[in-house]
Protein backbone atom coordinates (compact mmCIF):
# COMPACT_ATOMS: atom_id res chain seq x y z
CA UNK A 1 0.00 0.00 0.00
CA UNK A 2 3.04 2.48 0.18
CA UNK A 3 2.06 5.62 0.91
CA UNK A 4 -1.23 4.69 1.23
CA UNK A 5 -0.42 4.05 4.87
CA UNK A 6 -1.43 6.76 6.69
CA UNK A 7 -4.06 8.57 5.02
CA UNK A 8 -6.58 10.14 7.11
CA UNK A 9 -10.57 8.58 6.16
CA UNK A 10 -13.34 10.55 7.29
CA UNK A 11 -16.82 9.40 7.05
CA UNK A 12 -20.08 11.43 7.94
CA UNK A 13 -23.78 11.11 7.57
CA UNK A 14 -27.01 10.27 9.37
CA UNK A 15 -27.57 7.85 12.00
CA UNK A 16 -28.48 4.69 9.97
CA UNK A 17 -26.56 5.44 7.23
CA UNK A 18 -24.23 2.28 7.54
CA UNK A 19 -21.16 4.80 8.39
CA UNK A 20 -20.40 2.33 10.93
CA UNK A 21 -20.44 -1.38 9.48
CA UNK A 22 -18.38 0.57 6.94
CA UNK A 23 -15.68 2.49 8.79
CA UNK A 24 -15.22 -0.67 10.48
CA UNK A 25 -14.81 -2.66 7.78
CA UNK A 26 -12.74 -0.36 5.45
CA UNK A 27 -10.34 -0.26 8.69
CA UNK A 28 -10.30 -3.80 8.89
CA UNK A 29 -9.52 -3.98 5.40
CA UNK A 30 -6.67 -0.91 5.33
CA UNK A 31 -5.23 -2.31 8.51
CA UNK A 32 -6.17 0.80 10.55
CA UNK A 33 -7.36 2.67 13.38
CA UNK A 34 -11.36 2.97 13.92
CA UNK A 35 -12.92 5.48 15.52
CA UNK A 36 -16.56 5.77 16.17
CA UNK A 37 -17.26 9.41 17.27
CA UNK A 38 -20.71 8.90 18.03
CA UNK A 39 -19.50 6.28 20.89
CA UNK A 40 -17.78 9.22 22.31
CA UNK A 41 -21.09 11.72 22.38
CA UNK A 42 -22.92 8.84 23.61
CA UNK A 43 -20.60 7.81 26.47
CA UNK A 44 -20.14 11.63 27.46
CA UNK A 45 -24.18 11.32 27.51
CA UNK A 46 -23.73 8.31 29.50
CA UNK A 47 -21.41 10.19 32.30
CA UNK A 48 -23.60 13.26 32.27
CA UNK A 49 -26.46 11.27 33.20
CA UNK A 50 -24.80 9.03 35.93
CA UNK A 51 -23.11 12.10 37.36
CA UNK A 52 -26.61 13.87 37.28
CA UNK A 53 -25.27 16.63 35.38
CA UNK A 54 -27.87 19.33 34.11
CA UNK A 55 -26.44 19.62 30.08
CA UNK A 56 -27.77 23.36 30.44
CA UNK A 57 -25.53 24.13 33.32
CA UNK A 58 -22.20 25.65 31.01
CA UNK A 59 -19.90 25.28 34.41
CA UNK A 60 -21.40 22.10 35.43
CA UNK A 61 -20.71 20.55 32.08
CA UNK A 62 -17.46 22.29 31.91
CA UNK A 63 -15.88 21.28 35.14
CA UNK A 64 -17.60 17.08 33.85
CA UNK A 65 -15.52 17.72 30.44
CA UNK A 66 -12.70 18.59 31.73
CA UNK A 67 -12.62 15.43 34.01
CA UNK A 68 -14.08 13.18 31.26
CA UNK A 69 -12.44 10.23 30.73
CA UNK A 70 -13.02 7.93 26.97
CA UNK A 71 -10.97 5.23 25.65
CA UNK A 72 -11.45 2.61 22.87
CA UNK A 73 -10.13 -0.52 23.45
CA UNK A 74 -9.64 -3.69 21.29
CA UNK A 75 -10.99 -7.30 22.67
CA UNK A 76 -11.38 -10.34 20.85
CA UNK A 77 -11.21 -8.22 17.59
CA UNK A 78 -14.04 -5.78 18.74
CA UNK A 79 -13.76 -2.14 19.73
CA UNK A 80 -15.03 -1.55 23.01
CA UNK A 81 -16.06 1.97 24.82
CA UNK A 82 -14.69 2.57 28.08
CA UNK A 83 -15.62 5.41 30.20
CA UNK A 84 -13.55 6.08 33.32
CA UNK A 85 -12.43 2.58 32.46
CA UNK A 86 -15.38 0.99 32.37
CA UNK A 87 -17.06 -0.77 29.48
CA UNK A 88 -20.13 0.79 28.51
CA UNK A 89 -20.57 -0.25 24.64
CA UNK A 90 -23.53 -1.78 25.49
CA UNK A 91 -25.10 0.22 27.55
CA UNK A 92 -24.39 3.34 24.79
CA UNK A 93 -26.29 1.62 22.50
CA UNK A 94 -29.92 2.14 24.22
CA UNK A 95 -32.12 3.91 21.71
CA UNK A 96 -32.40 7.03 24.35
CA UNK A 97 -28.87 6.99 24.65
CA UNK A 98 -28.93 7.92 21.06
CA UNK A 99 -31.19 10.96 22.27
CA UNK A 100 -28.84 12.24 24.85
CA UNK A 101 -26.21 11.94 22.89
CA UNK A 102 -27.74 13.88 20.05
CA UNK A 103 -28.48 16.81 23.14
CA UNK A 104 -25.07 16.92 24.73
CA UNK A 105 -23.16 16.98 21.05
CA UNK A 106 -24.98 20.74 20.44
CA UNK A 107 -23.27 21.62 23.69
CA UNK A 108 -19.85 23.58 23.39
CA UNK A 109 -18.08 22.37 26.06
CA UNK A 110 -18.65 19.49 24.96
CA UNK A 111 -18.00 19.80 21.32
CA UNK A 112 -14.23 21.07 22.43
CA UNK A 113 -13.44 18.20 24.61
CA UNK A 114 -14.55 15.47 21.91
CA UNK A 115 -12.78 17.30 19.15
CA UNK A 116 -9.39 18.15 20.62
CA UNK A 117 -9.68 14.01 21.53
CA UNK A 118 -10.29 12.96 18.24
CA UNK A 119 -7.90 14.72 16.44
CA UNK A 120 -5.27 13.74 18.95
CA UNK A 121 -6.59 10.36 18.47
CA UNK A 122 -6.18 10.60 14.73
CA UNK A 123 -3.51 13.35 13.51
CA UNK A 124 -0.52 10.78 12.64
CA UNK A 125 -3.08 9.10 10.24
CA UNK A 126 -3.61 5.76 9.20
CA UNK A 127 -7.44 5.92 10.60
CA UNK A 128 -11.19 5.82 9.62
CA UNK A 129 -13.15 8.33 11.53
CA UNK A 130 -16.65 7.81 11.31
CA UNK A 131 -19.39 10.90 12.66
CA UNK A 132 -21.26 13.93 11.86
CA UNK A 133 -18.25 17.01 11.51
CA UNK A 134 -15.29 14.83 10.90
CA UNK A 135 -14.37 16.15 7.54
CA UNK A 136 -16.45 19.27 8.49
CA UNK A 137 -14.82 20.28 11.58
CA UNK A 138 -12.56 17.73 13.14
CA UNK A 139 -10.22 17.13 9.80
CA UNK A 140 -11.63 19.72 7.29
CA UNK A 141 -8.05 18.23 5.89
CA UNK A 142 -9.05 14.67 5.35
CA UNK A 143 -7.40 12.99 2.81
CA UNK A 144 -10.71 11.36 1.77
CA UNK A 145 -14.29 12.25 2.73
CA UNK A 146 -17.29 10.79 2.32
CA UNK A 147 -20.81 11.11 2.73
CA UNK A 148 -23.09 8.30 3.26
CA UNK A 149 -26.77 8.71 3.29
CA UNK A 150 -29.88 6.04 2.36
CA UNK A 151 -33.81 6.94 3.01
CA UNK A 152 -35.27 7.43 5.93
CA UNK A 153 -37.45 4.69 5.97
CA UNK A 154 -34.32 2.28 4.62
CA UNK A 155 -32.78 3.59 7.72
CA UNK A 156 -35.38 2.86 10.35
CA UNK A 157 -35.62 -0.50 8.84
CA UNK A 158 -31.72 -1.34 9.78
CA UNK A 159 -31.67 0.10 12.73
CA UNK A 160 -34.72 -1.84 14.00
CA UNK A 161 -33.52 -4.95 12.60
CA UNK A 162 -30.36 -4.09 14.63
CA UNK A 163 -32.24 -3.60 17.72
CA UNK A 164 -34.65 -6.42 17.61
CA UNK A 165 -31.31 -8.92 16.66
CA UNK A 166 -30.13 -7.90 20.14
CA UNK A 167 -33.43 -8.86 21.87
CA UNK A 168 -35.01 -5.75 21.89
CA UNK A 169 -38.57 -5.17 21.55
CA UNK A 170 -39.05 -2.30 18.73
CA UNK A 171 -42.03 -0.85 16.58
CA UNK A 172 -40.81 0.22 13.42
CA UNK A 173 -42.54 3.32 13.56
CA UNK A 174 -41.30 4.45 16.76
CA UNK A 175 -37.88 3.98 15.35
CA UNK A 176 -38.57 6.36 12.46
CA UNK A 177 -39.46 8.84 14.61
CA UNK A 178 -36.79 8.95 16.68
CA UNK A 179 -34.41 8.67 14.03
CA UNK A 180 -36.27 11.48 12.36
CA UNK A 181 -36.74 13.63 15.53
CA UNK A 182 -32.31 12.88 15.86
CA UNK A 183 -31.79 13.66 12.66
CA UNK A 184 -33.30 16.89 12.28
CA UNK A 185 -31.56 18.17 15.89
CA UNK A 186 -28.15 17.39 14.41
CA UNK A 187 -28.47 18.72 11.22
CA UNK A 188 -30.00 22.10 12.82
CA UNK A 189 -27.52 22.94 15.88
CA UNK A 190 -25.61 26.15 15.62
CA UNK A 191 -22.53 24.08 16.21
CA UNK A 192 -21.23 21.95 13.94
CA UNK A 193 -24.40 20.61 11.97
CA UNK A 194 -24.50 17.53 10.00
CA UNK A 195 -23.57 18.50 6.43
CA UNK A 196 -21.87 17.41 3.51
CA UNK A 197 -18.35 18.68 3.46
CA UNK A 198 -17.97 20.45 -0.42
CA UNK A 199 -15.45 18.15 -1.53
CA UNK A 200 -17.09 14.55 -0.05
CA UNK A 201 -17.83 11.70 -2.35
CA UNK A 202 -21.46 10.96 -1.84
CA UNK A 203 -23.02 7.80 -1.69
CA UNK A 204 -26.59 6.75 -1.16
CA UNK A 205 -26.69 3.04 0.09
CA UNK A 206 -30.57 2.96 0.21
CA UNK A 207 -30.41 -0.33 -2.87
CA UNK A 208 -27.24 -1.29 -2.17
CA UNK A 209 -25.72 -4.18 0.06
CA UNK A 210 -22.33 -3.46 2.24
CA UNK A 211 -20.41 -5.13 0.29
CA UNK A 212 -21.42 -3.03 -2.49
CA UNK A 213 -20.33 0.21 -1.20
CA UNK A 214 -17.19 -1.23 0.78
CA UNK A 215 -16.02 -2.14 -2.81
CA UNK A 216 -16.96 1.38 -4.10
CA UNK A 217 -15.49 3.20 -1.04
CA UNK A 218 -11.99 1.38 -2.42
CA UNK A 219 -12.32 2.01 -5.56
CA UNK A 220 -12.35 5.81 -4.55
CA UNK A 221 -9.31 4.54 -2.52
CA UNK A 222 -7.55 3.21 -4.81
CA UNK A 223 -7.53 6.50 -6.86
CA UNK A 224 -5.74 8.11 -4.08
O1 LIG B 1 -23.47 8.08 15.34
P1 LIG B 1 -24.31 7.96 16.59
O2 LIG B 1 -25.75 7.73 16.27
O3 LIG B 1 -23.77 6.96 17.54
O4 LIG B 1 -24.18 9.40 17.30
C1 LIG B 1 -24.93 9.76 18.44
C2 LIG B 1 -25.11 11.28 18.49
O5 LIG B 1 -23.86 11.92 18.72
C3 LIG B 1 -25.64 11.90 17.21
O6 LIG B 1 -27.04 11.97 17.19
C4 LIG B 1 -25.02 13.29 17.20
C5 LIG B 1 -23.77 13.14 18.01
N1 LIG B 1 -22.55 13.14 17.19
C6 LIG B 1 -22.01 14.37 16.85
O7 LIG B 1 -22.59 15.40 17.17
N2 LIG B 1 -20.84 14.44 16.16
C7 LIG B 1 -20.20 13.33 15.78
N3 LIG B 1 -19.05 13.44 15.12
C8 LIG B 1 -20.74 12.06 16.10
C9 LIG B 1 -21.93 12.00 16.80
Amino acid sequence: MGQMDRLIIAIDGPSGSGKSTLARLLSERLGYLYLDTGAMYRAAALGARKAGIDIDDNQALAKFCSELDICFMVEEGAVKTLLKGEDVSEEIREPEMGMLASAISARPPVREKMVELQRRMGERGGVVLEGRDIGTVVFPRADLKFYLDASLAERAQRRGKELSEKGKKVELKEVMEEIKERDHKDRSRDLAPLKKADEAIVIDSTDKGIQEVLEEMLGYLIQK
